[in-house]
């Protein structure tokens, strides 16, 4: 490993970091996930967009290995064959015995190549390879957990699969991440059979935090006091605890996506993280600077229209002063804090109603839960929005036509006789067609467990109707968005980059790539000190709430001081100018490089070059241990925000009630700004030799 020096380069003034390339050419690089090709939240995020940097740093040398689930291939696979003889012959092995293993690449940037095993072409083995399993580490799984069983049946399939490759490696060393407790049977049974790969197994977040977290326990305070083989056995999950801490402690090298997870999993699952792996993004930028301020205001078009038409008969406020707000994530109502959200919503009412502000806040909830599909109602709004459409465009042809006709006789024609009886019964009716005798719902979809499902049950309890006195107007869309569907038809990226702000209170989260994924697209977010990403963003920027961060302390104050926080957050950013939100998105992009895989998966290529010279202490070595590390860097607060003894809390561009168009001067000194900024983020320094671990969060949550 000695010898060459690899220098990555520094992104936008960001930290150096030196280290000796791997010879990727004699490497062969597997990583292991069930969220390959396979979208259920986060951790497809990461592998998905890492794809690309490491597609570029790997080339032919690098795989994913996942499920097959025959529609994701269908629409995200091209299938092809192995060029890779060891994973050729790995491939056509395994099928012969009978599994169905397809091999393609996955369409996304970078197109790596993927390997995906069908779980139920080999479930026919689960009970011998439980067998096999117990012997390796003594862990037995419940036949009802269907989800384990799944877990198991994958891991046999890939610890097969990477022996087969090792066995015809040509001398080639072989790495292999593993992602969370679900692909972990894969990296036991590995270890257990003594194959010679260099292990990584990667967690992005612990079973026990989030359950004991769900549960409304007060975690942070109380973490080296649980015991942990109870907890596990009181929630019935200790066969899948047991499969995580086994991987854990199997790993040449522990990794976790976060600071706040690195000490979670210190009290949970008993062993520190070699290496904090922050999450980033595949960033793209736009040639012209303010690109991403137009996609703003046309995807924001589209928020409207299906806003016209959900709120029909009660359009009686002003569109141009509605701010779009929203939530989304996979349904944990506490841990992705929907409770606190709501209960400020309920006090930003309260406030915007006090004040008679003319502001109005429409704020969706994108989060999955069952339902039997859209309900009339909400399909009925999008239906009346278009027959008013029709008939306005027909009128206006009929209009047209008139006034051409008249001009072409050399006439004004007369104003009050261009419309005849007929046009205006047409237009009177459909004035009627938008009367409604019920609110707008609450819900776009009839929800399964509607008296049961949390946010439904708070609604009912705030008594957040949807009233036309309501500053604050509430929308559930149960369903992960998508452009082909009928009522919404938008991506999740679009639908993003038309709102205004995105709000993320989460008590449990050990990244959080939603605020993240704002962040890139210049759209501001609420996040907390009790994520990952909002403590990273707490550590390298000066002053987040200038740049649209909104951290919300979630750590040191009770919920209800959170919960005024929060609505103090919203309050404020609701009394901003569209200048003030303008400036202020521009901001926020720029913070797009922090989170750029470019410059953030330095961290993994730190743990592949550990796990090497763990696995493989004579072939390779790493001397000194030359982590990279951000410490000490921070990003300086806009240079035209004044230094402000509070902090963080005042510094968003200032407020103002005056309602201000953003026009091109406004711009320009912006991007004036930001190019003094750029210039005066000066890198403390380039090459760091500071050892991992004398981090200052240890200990901060000590009573
Ligand atoms: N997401 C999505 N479609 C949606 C809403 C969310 O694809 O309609 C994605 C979002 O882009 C993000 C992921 O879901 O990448 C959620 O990841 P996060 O890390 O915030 O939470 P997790 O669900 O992993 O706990
Ligand atoms: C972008 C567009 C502007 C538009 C603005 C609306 O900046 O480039 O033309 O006026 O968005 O901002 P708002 O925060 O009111 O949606
Ligand atoms: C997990 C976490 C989430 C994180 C994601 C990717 O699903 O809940 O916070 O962003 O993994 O690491």
């Amino acid at each position: 490993l000695r010898g060459r020096s690899l220098s990555v380069t520094s992104l936008g003034g960001l930290p150096q970091w030196e280290a000796d390339p791997l010879p990727v050419e004699d490497l062969l690089l597997f990583e292991v996930s069930w969220e390959v090709a396979n979208k259920v939240g986060g951790i497809c995020t990461v592998i998905q967009t890492k794809a690309k940097t490491t597609a570029d740093e790997w080339g032919e040398n690098y795989f994913l290995v996942g499920p097959y689930f025959e529609p994701n291939m269908k629409t995200q696979v091209e299938q092809c064959e192995p060029v890779n003889d060891a994973v050729r012959r790995a491939v056509s092995t395994m099928n012969e015995h009978g599994c169905k293993v397809h091999f393609g690449r996955w369409l996304i940037e970078g197109s790596p190549y993927v390997v995906l095993f069908d779980i139920g072409s080999s479930a026919q083995n689960l009970d011998r390879w439980k067998g096999d399993f117990w012997e390796a580490c003594g862990v037995g799984i419940p036949h009802h957990d269907r989800e384990a069983n799944d877990m198991l049946i994958f891991g046999s399939l890939t610890a097969w699969f990477l022996k087969e490759v090792a066995d015809h490696a040509d001398g080639k060393h072989i790495i292999a991440q593993f992602h969370e407790w679900q692909a972990g049977t894969g990296l036991i049974l590995s270890r257990a059979r003594k194959l010679p790969i260099a292990t990584v197994f990667t967690t992005h977040a612990t079973l026990l935090g989030r359950y004991l977290c769900a549960a409304n326990i007060d975690f942070y305070n109380q973490l080296d006091k649980f015991d942990i083989d109870k907890e596990a056995g009181e929630r019935q999950i200790y066969h899948r605890y047991c499969m995580e801490r086994a991987s854990v402690h199997c790993a040449h090298v522990f990794t976790t996506v976060s600071e706040i997870t690195a000490i979670e999993a210190e009290h949970m699952l008993k062993r520190k993280p070699d290496v904090v792996t922050p999450n980033g993004l595949n960033v793209k930028k736009f040639s012209a600077v303010h690109e991403f301020q137009n996609l703003h205001a046309m995807y924001k078009a589209r928020i409207q229209d299906f806003v016209r038409g959900h709120f029909y008969g009660h359009l009686d406020f002003d569109l141009e002063k509605t701010l779009f707000l929203f939530i989304a994530g996979r349904y944990e109502f506490s841990n992705k804090g929907a409770d606190i959200f709501l209960e400020s919503l309920s006090r930003l009412n309260f406030l915007l109603r006090m004040h008679k502000s003319n502001v109005t806040v429409v704020v969706f909830f994108i989060m999955p839960a069952k339902t039997n599909n859209f309900n009339v109602e909400t399909l009925k709004g999008q239906a009346v929005r278009k027959q008013l459409w029709d008939t306005v465009h027909s009128m206006k042809e009929k209009f047209g036509k008139k006034l051409y006709d008249a001009l072409l006789r050399g006439e004004i024609p007369d104003m009050n006789n261009i419309l005849d009886r007929d046009d205006l019964t047409i237009m009177k009716r459909a004035i009627f067609s938008t009367q409604r005798h019920s609110l707008p719902p609450v819900t776009t979809h009839n929800m399964i467990d509607d008296s049961t499902d949390p946010i439904l049950s708070t609604i009912r309890r705030i008594g957040l109707f949807n009233n036309r006195a309501d500053r604050v107007k509430v929308i559930l869309h149960p369903e992960f968005l998508s452009s082909t569907s009928p009522l919404l038809p938008m991506d999740y990226e679009e639908f993003v980059r038309g709102c205004h702000l995105g709000v993320f209170p989460s008590y449990y989260e050990p990244w959080g790539y939603t605020p993240a994924e704002c962040t890139v697209m210049g759209i501001p977010s609420v996040t907390t000190n009790l994520s990952g990403f909002g403590c990273f963003m707490q550590e390298h920027v000066a002053d987040p709430t200038a740049y649209g961060i909104y951290i919300v302390d979630r750590r040191f104050r009770s919920p209800d001081d959170s919960c005024n926080q929060l609505t103090q957050f919203l309050y404020g950013f609701c009394k901003q100018s569209r200048r003030q939100r303008i400036i202020q998105r521009n901001r926020t992009e720029r913070l797009s490089d922090l989170l750029d895989w470019r410059y953030l998966g330095r961290y993994h290529q730190h743990a592949r070059h550990l796990t090497l010279s763990r696995a493989f202490p004579d072939k390779f070595h790493m001397e000194p241990m030359s982590p990279p590390t951000t410490e000490g860097f921070k990003y300086p607060r806009p240079s035209s925000v004044p230094p402000s003894p509070s902090g963080s809390q005042t510094s968003s561009p200032q407020s103002s009630d005056v309602e201000d168009e953003g026009n091109e001067d406004g711009r320009y000194n912006e991007e004036e700004e930001a190019e003094r900024d750029r210039r005066n983020i000066k890198s403390p320094f380039a090459l760091n030799h500071v050892p991992w671990g004398k981090k200052k969060l240890h200990g901060e949550y000590k009573n």
